[in-house]
């Protein structure tokens, strides 16, 4: 499955995936790194490991819809199959998410259906939430609200701030989404 991961910053998810994607019989290979911000640190993390990359600069956009058309004819052109969202701080129009339906996955930094949205480490606090952790699922139209894949649950600690949260979540999540990844490319393999 010819994959390309959708990035907007550091690309510590990115990493893990193409990482994981090097393990022979690995059912999805990284065949493209898309960034939307021409300063998302992951471009150059993407070039350093021989990923080809691609910027299509959201800013240059007057209208949702051209953006998402650029990046739809883009994904086309590298011949993919799924797409991964893996910190990619931009909404995608709901004509774009239906025609990738079913073949794009993201992974949000809570236990879905909670805390969709934005700051959810400094939300479970805030809630006084005893667990928290990471999902992976489909991406519809209605935000953090598709079909879930996969999760990983964390242990709020006494003491935590949402910086410390944050870090025990992301150790997660880098271990689940390349799971999460190889079980949808598998199953989308086998459909044929
Ligand atoms: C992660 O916490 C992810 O769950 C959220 O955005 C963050 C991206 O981090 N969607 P990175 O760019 O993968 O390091």
């Amino acid at each position: 499955m010819r994959t390309a991961i959708l990035i907007s910053g550091r690309g510590s998810n990115m990493a893990s995936l193409i990482e994981a994607a090097r393990t022979p019989g690995y059912p999805a290979t990284i065949a493209l790194v898309l960034a939307n911000r021409a300063d998302a640190a992951g471009l150059k993390k993407a070039r350093a490991a021989g990923v080809e990359t691609a910027l299509i600069e959201s800013r240059q956009f007057v209208s949702r819809e051209d953006f998402d058309a650029a990046l739809d004819r883009r994904l086309r052109e590298s011949r993919i199959d799924l797409v991964c969202l893996a910190g990619f701080m931009r909404i995608l129009g709901a004509d774009f998410v239906r025609r990738w339906g079913g073949r794009m996955i993201n992974i949000h930094p809570s236990l879905l259906p909670d805390l969709r949205g934005l700051d959810t480490h400094r939300r479970a606090l805030a809630e006084g939430r005893r667990e928290h952790g990471c999902t992976v699922h489909f991406v519809t139209p209605e935000l953090d609200a598709g079909e879930i894949v996969a999760q990983a649950r964390v242990a709020v600690l006494p003491g935590d701030d949402a910086e410390t949260l944050a870090t025990r979540v992301l150790a997660e999540e880098h271990k689940l989404y390349p799971a999460a990844l190889a079980t949808v490319a598998a199953a989308l393999a086998s459909q044929g």
